[in-house]
C-alpha cells in the first residue's frame, strides 16, 4: 500500500504538523512584540527527532505571511553568516524590487546597495557580516518589514553563533526590527562558556518542546488511517498512539510502519499492529538512542546503565550504589545529564528516561 501521510525522515516536512499549534502561537506573538523585546530572542529546546527544524520552517512560512522577511533556517556552521545575508536578500528582494539606488542623497539605509537588495561590489567584498546584516535591516525598515533570523543546531560555543549575537544586539541598539529564534539539543547552552554569548543565550526565551498529547496523536492517527482505508480498532489506534510516547519521530515510524504491515484487505490487527511497533522500535533506537549514547562520555552512559536495571524512576541512591560512587558524584552526572535532555528530575531523589526506548536499548546493548 502507497504511504501518502507518513515520512519519517529528520527535517521532512511532515504532511500535518501534529499539536504544535499553541508553541506556534506564541512565537508569532512574540513577533509582533517591539524590537528589543525578551520575547523575539528564542531558543527552542528539543530531544532528537522532536520536531525543531520542521517547526522552524512552519514559523519561516507563517512569519513570512505576516510579513516578515525571513531567513530560512541555517545550520549553525561555518559559512553560515553569509547564507543568512543571502537568504535575507532572496527572501526581501521582493520587498525593494526595482529601486535602483539613488547614486547622490536617498535615505541613509540605501547608501551601499547597487540594486534591490543587492550590495555594491565595494560593500560586498570589504565589509563584515555586522556591516551587511545592518544595512539589509535598516533599508528593509525603510519599507516597514522586520527580519527573522532561523537557526538550526545550535552550537553555543561557535565562533558564528558568537558573531551573530553581536550583530543581533547592535542592530537591537538601533532599534531595528529584527528577531531570532535557534533550535538545539537541550544540551546546547549547558556547555561550559563563559562570556556574553552565554549571558545572551541565558536571557533568550526559552522555549521546550514537549512531547505530543496522545489525543493529539490519537486525533491524527484517526484522521490518517481512514484517508488510508485502514481499518484500526479504537483500542488499537491508542495503543498506537501512547506507543509514541509524544516523539514526532516516533510517530511517523509507528504510522508508516503500520501502513507496511497492513495486510491486502486493510485490516490491522493485534498482530499486525505488534509487528509495526517492533519495527518502529528499532529504527528509533538505531536513529535516535544511539546518536543520543554516542554524544555522552561513558561515565555518562555508565549512569544510564545503572539506572536502566530499574522498571520505572531509578533512586540517585540506588544508581550511586550501583556504580560504585558516592552520591555527590553520581550528583554531578545527574546534571549534566538533565542538561543534556536524556533524563529527567521525577519524584525527589529520583530521576527518568527522558528519550523513549533509551532503557531498553540500553539493556540489551550491555547485556
Ligand atoms: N509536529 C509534528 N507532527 C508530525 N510530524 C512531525 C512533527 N514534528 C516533527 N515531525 C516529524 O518528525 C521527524 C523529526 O522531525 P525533525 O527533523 O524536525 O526533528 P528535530 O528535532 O529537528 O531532530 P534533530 O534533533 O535530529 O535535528 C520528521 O520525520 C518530521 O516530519
Ligand atoms: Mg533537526
Amino acid at each position: 500500500m502507497q504511504d501518502v501521510i507518513f515520512s519519517p525522515a529528520f527535517g521532512n516536512r511532515p504532511s500535518y504538523l501534529v499539536g504544535r499549534e499553541a508553541v506556534l502561537s506564541k512565537l508569532l506573538a512574540g513577533l509582533r512584540c517591539p524590537p528589543g523585546s525578551r520575547e523575539r530572542a528564542v531558543m527552542m529546546l528539543g530531544q532528537r527527532g522532536s520536531g525543531k527544524t520542521v517547526l522552524l520552517w512552519e514559523l519561516a512560512d507563517r512569519a513570512r505571511e505576516e510579513g516578515f522577511v525571513v531567513a530560512n533556517p541555517t545550520v549553525a556552521s561555518e559559512g553560515m553568516l553569509e547564507r543568512i545575508v543571502e537568504k535575507i536578500q532572496d527572501d526581501g528582494e521582493r520587498y525593494v524590487k526595482n529601486q535602483r539606488a539613488r547614486v547622490t542623497g536617498g535615505t541613509l539605509g540605501a547608501l551601499g546597495f547597487s540594486a534591490g537588495l543587492q550590495f555594491s561590489r565595494d560593500v560586498q567584498e570589504s565589509k563584515s557580516f555586522q556591516y551587511k546584516l545592518t544595512s539589509l535591516c535598516r533599508k528593509l525598515a525603510s519599507q516597514q518589514r522586520g527580519v527573522l533570523i532561523l537557526v538550526d543546531e545550535l552550537q553555543a560555543n561557535s565562533p558564528e553563533i558568537r558573531q551573530l549575537v553581536i550583530a543581533y544586539q547592535e542592530i537591537v541598539g538601533e532599534g531595528l526590527d529584527i528577531a531570532l529564534v535557534m533550535a538545539g539539543l537541550p544540551g546546547a547552552v549547558s556547555a561550559t562558556l563563559n562570556d556574553h554569548v552565554l549571558t545572551f543565550l541565558n536571557r533568550a526565551r526559552k522555549m521546550t518542546l514537549d512531547p505530543l498529547s496522545t489525543s493529539d496523536v490519537d486525533a491524527f492517527f484517526a484522521r490518517s488511517f481512514e484517508k488510508l482505508r485502514l481499518s484500526v480498532s479504537p483500542d488499537l489506534r491508542r495503543e498506537a498512539a501512547r506507543a509514541t510516547q509524544g516523539s514526532p519521530y516516533l510517530l511517523q515510524l509507528i504510522g508508516h510502519n503500520v501502513v507496511a504491515y497492513a495486510p491486502e484487505n486493510g485490516v490491522v490487527g493485534e498482530k499486525e499492529l505488534g509487528d509495526a511497533l517492533a519495527s518502529a522500535q528499532a529504527d528509533f533506537e538505531s536513529d535516535v538512542c544511539g546518536t543520543a549514547l554516542a554524544a555522552l562520555s561513558g561515565k555518562d552512559v555508565e549512569f544510564l546503565q545503572a539506572m536502566a536495571c530499574d522498571d520505572g524512576a531509578s533512586r540517585i541512591a540506588d544508581v550511586a550504589e550501583r556504580m560504585g560512587v558516592t552520591q555527590d558524584y553520581a550528583q554531578k552526572y545527574r546534571r549534566r545529564l538533565i542538561d543534556a535532555g536524556v533524563i529527567e528530575a521525577a519524584r525527589r531523589g529520583e530521576v527518568s528516561f527522558a528519550v523513549p526506548h533509551l532503557a531498553s536499548y540500553l539493556r540489551y546493548q550491555f547485556e
